[in-house]
């Protein structure tokens, strides 16, 4: 994994912009995997920034979301769709055909899976995949003990997850119990996985993921099974990783 320490939350998302926006430029009708939470969301302002400034489309972009809470209505503002639309589709510019969501309101939700998963093969894969992280490790909503062969599928949220996720709903127990999240084999498959993480609330994790034991337990420890893994964190996400001397030193002396 590559890991770049950046001494702010704003040079996290500038950073990660910097790289999505050059995917773009190159592939105008990239394949992007969207990560919802609060840690893609100064990607997603950088990123608007240089769409309003005329440097960059998304028109011809294809997205797929991480996940989607199962039961939600599409229409409540806190469904992944809404979200997605919101921060999203509509700032970026998207053109709203072009991005899907897992679909958390489907009578057979095994189905609605595996659908999922045939759309990404059929898009031709997935570019870049942007990703948050939980406080328990998880990626998506891959909670710990997810197989990292899994694939897009239902799953129960932890009791951690759904109070995390709280401060979005009017009281925890609306908080829905399951969703339905890409698995750690879905994105192990994007050709390039960029991880974004801010705060000391994400210290752990990120030195879970980055430098602790490939386990089942982190879920985003996956991640070191992928050949194009870029971890960006700030001076706070980083405070517990063990070689943070050297990962600085490395980008510093990183070959054009
Ligand atoms: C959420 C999402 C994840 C996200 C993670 C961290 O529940 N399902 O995609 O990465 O948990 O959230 P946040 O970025 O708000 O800290």
């Amino acid at each position: 994994m590559e890991v770049i320490i950046v001494p702010t939350a704003q040079d996290v998302g500038e950073l990660a912009a910097a790289r999505i926006a050059d995917l773009v430029a190159s592939k105008p009708d990239a394949v992007l995997g969207l990560a919802t939470g609060s840690s893609p969301q100064g990607v997603y302002a950088e990123l608007h920034r240089r769409v309003q400034a005329g440097s960059l489309s998304f028109a011809g972009v294809r997205g797929f979301a991480l996940d989607e809470y199962v039961g939600l209505p599409l229409e409540h503002p806190e469904s992944y769709a809404s979200v997605i639309t919101r921060d999203v589709v509509e700032p970026l510019g998207f053109d709203p055909s072009n991005v899907r969501v897992p679909d958390g309101r489907a009578d057979d939700l095994d189905r609605a899976a595996q659908e999922y998963d045939e759309a990404i093969a059929q898009a031709g894969g997935i570019d870049l995949q942007i990703l948050g992280i939980g406080a328990n490790g998880h990626i998506g909503f891959n909670e710990p003990t997810s197989s990292f062969a899994s694939r897009t599928r239902i799953k129960t949220l932890a009791p951690q997850t759904r109070l995390d996720n709280a401060r979005f709903f009017d009281s925890p127990d609306q908080v829905p119990t399951h969703c339905l999240t890409q698995g750690l084999g879905t994105i192990l498959e994007a050709r390039e996985v960029v991880l974004v993480a801010q705060g000391a609330g994400k210290a752990a994790a990120i030195a879970a993921a980055v430098e602790g034991p490939l386990t089942a337990l982190v879920p985003g420890s996956a991640l070191q099974l992928h050949r194009r893994a870029t971890v960006i964190v700030d001076e706070d996400a980083a405070s517990g990783l063990k070689l943070a001397d050297y990962y600085r030193y490395t980008y510093a002396h990183k070959p054009q």
